[in-house]
């Protein structure tokens, strides 16, 4: 049986490695490798155990730190592991830290790569992510982009011939947690869900406490997992805003998805929950100047709101979605990729 060695290390990465772990491991021996990026246990061991996702072979501890001192460290320990395990091939997801050390560590070795979410753009070098996505992208030998905008950035950056229109992992991924959990469609209960934590939103102390304090006025109960990086800025705040916000713990993927669908908005900076805002059918208001999800902004059911902007949060109360609807991001998209890979 071949090897394939699958690397997380950040929340979205293991509701990404939940549908594909289960499905490769019909076809292949898989060793998981988890570089600690995320490390508190509802950050990350919640996830391995309300998923069923198979327990790391490799825990590398490696949380923290600048992005250099993250990713040289990660790097390093991924060589020594994958020189251990000699794989077949080596797989990384999205565009994390954690993705770009895998990706580097793997092609310098000329193991075989595989990038699950590749081809995604958001033309803003500011990001992090923008540049582990470039990277890891033009690094890889296979990609498998989620959608037609990824698969068109893929051919625009001369990628196209190592390019597969898979779908998106995570339609899997949640249906999934839907059949777990039981949780069928249902009426909104009249909260909104709120999630914040690129750096552009949340490093500057005044500015979220700024974004929080308008999105208050709207007089609308707001449910807010407070993501760990945006905790440590708030930490000394949050005593300062009114019982409109409930600030609550970062929740596990079955609670979260099940407050998702009983929410009546999503407001949020988070790449993966604008898709399951649209999976969901649920308004989505991204709190960014761009994304990296353009169909569900053309789509009509997911707007761009600077938070920058004075009144911001009435372009939210006045958000309505459109009856149109269509499947934008595949299915039965684990069962795709392993098919393809048994042909590599
Ligand atoms: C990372 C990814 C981002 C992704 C996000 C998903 C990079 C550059 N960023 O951002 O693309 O959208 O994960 O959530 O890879 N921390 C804890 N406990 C934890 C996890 C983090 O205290 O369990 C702290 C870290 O010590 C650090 C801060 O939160 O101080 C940020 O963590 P880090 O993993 O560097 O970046 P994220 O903002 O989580
Ligand atoms: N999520 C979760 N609990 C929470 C917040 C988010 O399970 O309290 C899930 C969410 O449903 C989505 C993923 O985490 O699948 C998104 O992760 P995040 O926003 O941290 O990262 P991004 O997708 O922006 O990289």
């Amino acid at each position: 049986m071949k090897k394939i060695v699958s690397i997380v290390g950040a929340r979205p990465q293991f509701i990404k490695l939940q549908p594909f772990s289960k499905e490769v491991r019909k076809e292949f021996k898989e060793v998981i490798f988890h570089t600690g990026q995320h490390f508190d246990r509802n950050m990350s061991k919640l996830f391995f155990d309300e998923l069923n996702i198979p327990k790391p072979e490799y825990e590398l501890g490696i949380g923290g730190g600048t992005h250099a001192e993250q990713t040289s460290k990660m790097l390093v320990e991924i060589e020594k592991s994958l020189l251990k395990e000699k794989p077949d091939f080596v797989v990384v997801f999205g565009d994390t830290n954690s993705t770009l050390a895998g990706a580097l560590a793997a092609s310098k070795l000329n193991m075989p790569l595989i990038h699950i979410e590749a081809g995604l753009r958001s033309f803003n070098n500011e990001m992090p992510e923008e540049i582990n996505r470039k990277i890891t992208d033009h690094i890889s030998g296979y990609l498998f982009a989620p959608t037609e905008t990824s698969m068109d950035n893929l051919d625009r950056e001369g990628l196209r011939s190592k390019s597969y229109l898979t779908g998106d992992i995570m339609v899997d991924s949640l249906k999934n947690a839907m059949k777990m959990r039981r949780i069928e469609e249902n009426a909104s209960s009249g909260f909104f869900l709120l999630t914040l934590h690129r750096p552009s939103n949340v490093d500057t102390p005044s500015k979220i406490i700024g974004i929080l304090k308008d999105l208050e006025k709207m007089e609308i109960k707001i449910i807010f997992p407070i993501h760990p990086r945006t905790r440590k800025m708030l930490e000394d705040s949050i005593d300062e805003f009114s019982n409109k916000i409930e600030f609550v713990d970062p929740l596990g993927y079955l609670d979260f998805v099940n407050l998702m669908q009983s929410s009546s908005m999503i407001i949020t900076d988070s790449g993966g929950i604008q898709k399951e805002a649209y999976m969901l059918k649920k308004p989505c208001v991204t709190l960014r100047t761009e994304t990296e999800w353009k169909e569900t902004v053309n789509s009509g059911w997911n707007i761009l709101i600077n938070p920058e902007e004075d009144n911001f949060w009435e372009k939210i109360i006045s958000f309505k979605t459109p009856l149109k609807y269509e499947n934008l991001f595949g299915e039965n998209v684990a069962e795709k990729m392993v098919s393809l890979i048994k042909g590599f």
